[in-house]
């Protein structure tokens, strides 16, 4: 991080300057020691480069590779999984497995190519046996998917199951009332809908998801028409 030390020195400065006189390195530091100070990427290709070789938490001690994500760095529509599962940990890709076919089917539904859109998940790397990503997980690799959105500056996000949708609107909020409905973020349109892998075993949601994908259809041509 370029000028992290520097920056470091001359907070702890200013707290001076206030009058502080002792901080308790815990409370004080650990928010500002999660500031990331760096410039932002100004490409896919620079978070590629950056995650390389993270070790920011223990799934890269069982990784076959890190999931970055793949489409086009000006995808206007942005797709947020939760996870790569086995297949993609094998392959390098998001969205490749039983679940990823279900969702080149749902893009196919509403006429939108898997080529047009940008596709990655809230953790980059295979959690072990599928689990869930812990929470700590998701915040180490946070960093990542807040830098591919500002590099990609998608029009709308369409979040794939429920860790993407409460990680993407920092809810706690169940999904059945987060979908059916336009969320914004930072200027994003954000677009709910169940994760493939849900639907494959409970095809009773199907019908839902069908109505959250015609909602992302008439979005996406809203915004493809207004150039
Ligand atoms: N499930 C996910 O959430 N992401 C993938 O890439 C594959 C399965």
């Amino acid at each position: 991080m370029g000028n992290f030390w520097d920056e470091l020195a001359l907070y702890l400065s200013y707290l001076q300057a206030l009058g502080v006189k002792a901080v308790p390195r815990k409370k004080a530091f650990e928010r500002f020691l999660k500031l990331d100070l760096s410039p932002p990427p100004k490409s896919l290709a620079e978070i590629a480069a950056e995650i390389k070789d993270c070790t920011s938490c223990n799934l890269h001690r069982t990784r076959h590779h890190i999931v970055l994500g793949e489409g086009p760095e000006e995808a206007r529509l942005m797709f947020i999984g939760e996870a790569p599962g086995r297949e993609e940990d094998l392959e390098g890709r998001p969205f490749v497995g039983r679940a990823g076919q279900l969702l080149d089917q749902m893009l196919n539904s509403i006429g939108i190519r898997r080529a047009e859109v940008y596709i990655t998940n809230v953790v980059k790397c295979r959690p072990p046996g599928n689990r869930n990503p812990e929470p700590a997980e998701i915040e180490a690799c946070l960093p990542y998917l807040t830098k591919q959105i500002k590099v990609i500056r998608p029009r709308i996000i369409c979040t794939l199951g429920l860790i993407a949708a409460q990680t993407v609107l920092a809810t706690t909020k169940p999904l059945n009332r987060l979908r059916g409905k336009i969320h914004q973020k930072e200027g994003i349109k954000v677009v709910v809908t169940y994760h493939p892998a849900f639907l494959l075993r409970y095809s009773s949601y199907k019908p839902l998801a069908v109505e959250d994908l015609k909602l992302l259809k008439k979005l996406y041509k809203e915004i493809l028409n207004s150039g």
